[in-house]
């Protein structure tokens, strides 16, 4: 299949079955990762990012949740459809994931050289002394300090910043095809996140990985990828170049998340927020899902859901105020403004 996108999420629906009810948490969510390219998946809490995330590595089993429908195409082969062994065998090899909390992800008591090299020797087949070496060249790459004495190290002897540099180098050792990245930095100090944020962008271009980045932050978004796409309630609202959504957001869910960045030249000024909560899953509404909370929403949006209008070239947005072409860049409020 000729193209140029490594992942392509397709109509996915994810549903956990609790006893409580079915939990919608991806319900028909479409996104392209291009090769070599940072695909951002931005929303608030509960938008559904990390189950998103989960779903492409396989890692829904021991959980409620379940792919109820969709695909997920690596490289135009859909992963949906493979046996628990086959996507273990995916798993580091083609995708690799890193998570916000590194110390969840590592093993306690073995040695950061031997997991690193653990990962290279599940994919390869190489002596554990290759495998050490190739480990040790990865760390060295992450910039950890002192390399040859923290691959004798136990991860509890590691800074956070470090153990999150450990968790980027085994993720990256068998030269993924794809690296998930959700939320990588949101547990550390934002001078550590940025020094983060460049070694991945540094070994994304070494390395030509294709990144799914997921974050609450659209900060971080500017700062890493190339595309975007919105999430709420399951649902993508809005998509397109990082560049165009910053310039021309047109969703009002958008709009909002900008207004909460920070910006320089701000203090004292009171950052706005977007009202109200995100709804609760088992009462979601049929209609446009953020209308409860949009400021411009009518009585259609409060009566059936929008799909996607094209905004420009590769920007679409799901909302109906995208459709009369009302929402244009004259509309746009300034983050602080
Ligand atoms: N194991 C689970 N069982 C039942 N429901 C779940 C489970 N995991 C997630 N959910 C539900 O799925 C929805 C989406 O959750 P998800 O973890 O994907 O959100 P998120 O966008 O990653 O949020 P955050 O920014 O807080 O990480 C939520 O309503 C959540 O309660
Ligand atoms: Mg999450």
């Amino acid at each position: 299949m000729a193209t140029d996108n490594v992942l392509e999420i397709k109509n996915l629906h994810t549903y956990f079955y609790t006893d409580g009810g079915v939990i919608k948490a991806v319900d028909g969510v479409d996104v392209e990762l291009r090769r070599g390219a940072t695909l951002g998946i931005v929303g608030e809490s509960g938008s559904g990012k990390s189950v998103t995330s989960l779903s492409v590595m396989g890692l829904l089993a021991g959980t409620k949740g379940k792919i109820a429908d969709g695909e997920i195409l690596l490289d135009g082969d859909d992963i949906v459809k493979l046996t628990k062994e086959q996507q273990r065998k995916l798993r580091g090899s083609k995708i690799s994931m890193i998570f916000q909390e590194p110390m969840t992800s590592l093993n306690p008591v073995m040695k950061i050289g031997d997991q690193v090299a653990e990962c290279v020797l599940q994919h390869e087949k190489i002596s554990k002394k290759e495998a050490l070496k190739k480990a040790e060249d990865m760390l060295r790459k992450t910039g950890v300090p002192r390399v040859e004495h923290m691959m004798k190290e136990y991860p509890f002897q590691l800074s956070g910043g470090q153990r999150q540099r450990v968790m980027i180098a085994m993720a990256l050792v068998c030269k993924p095809e794809i690296l998930i990245a959700d939320e990588p930095t949101t547990a550390l100090d934002v001078t550590i996140q940025a020094q983060i944020l460049d070694l991945m962008n540094q070994l994304k271009k070494e390395t030509g990985t294709s990144i799914l980045f997921i974050t609450h932050d659209l900060g971080v978004v500017a700062e890493v990828c190339d595309d975007v796409a919105v999430m709420y309630c399951g649902r993508v609202v809005e998509r397109g170049d990082v560049k165009t959504i910053f310039a021309n957001p047109s969703h009002p869910y958008t709009k909002g998340l900008l207004g909460s960045i920070p910006r320089l030249g701000d203090a004292g000024k009171e950052l706005k927020s977007i009202p109200g909560n995100v709804p609760n899953p088992k009462y979601m509404p049929k209609s446009c899902k953020f209308a409860p909370r949009c400021p411009y929403a009518s009585e259609k949006c409060r009566e059936e859901e929008p799909g996607f209008f094209q905004i420009e070239e590769g920007h679409i947005s799901r909302c109906w105020l995208c459709e009369s072409g009302q929402l244009k860049t004259d509309h746009v409020e300034k983050a602080g403004d």
